[in-house]
């Protein structure tokens, strides 16, 4: 029985996998960016100091989570929430999911005086990085 059900899970892998193929092998995002571009909105979270809490290489750590973990995060929010974060987490504090995130971290996140035109590059990034098209 064990053996009949993962046969049809390498099955369904299979068909889906071909299927992906035969239709171009299209990504599911909408815009594909260029490792320059990416290299480009990488920048600017470096320079906004975003790194230095959101480490790229370690899962986690004691001063924020990972960027894959926040671009996880980002992703399942509304692009306009991202966004008023990224520019003033403050407002956002007493939301029951934040909350959690901040007893986790036992940290706030601080305004880093992000303009409007740049939080949208950095959700741009984060959307890069949660659709594996960007470290
Ligand atoms: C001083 C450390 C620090 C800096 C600098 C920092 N963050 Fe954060 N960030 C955090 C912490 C900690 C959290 C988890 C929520 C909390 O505790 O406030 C977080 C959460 C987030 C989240 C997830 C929010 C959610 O609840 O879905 C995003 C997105 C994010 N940060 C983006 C950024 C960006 C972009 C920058 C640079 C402009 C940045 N962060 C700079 C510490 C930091």
């Amino acid at each position: 029985m064990k053996k009949a059900v993962a046969s049809l899970a390498v099955a369904i892998v299979f068909g889906l996998t071909s299927m992906s193929f035969a239709a171009g092998n299209t990504p599911a995002t909408p815009k594909k960016l260029t490792k320059q571009e990416v290299q480009k909105l990488r920048d600017v979270f470096d320079n906004y100091g975003c790194s230095g809490c959101h480490m790229y290489m370690h899962k986690d750590s004691t001063s924020g989570p990972a960027v894959a973990v926040i671009a996880a995060l980002a992703k399942a929010k509304p692009e306009k929430w991202v966004i008023s974060w990224i520019m003033n987490p403050k407002p956002h504090y007493s939301e029951p999911d934040v909350k959690a995130l901040i007893h986790q971290y036992v940290q706030y996140m601080p305004n880093n005086g992000v303009t409007k035109k740049d939080a949208k590059k950095l959700y741009d990034y984060l959307m890069a990085v949660a659709n594996g098209d960007a470290k």
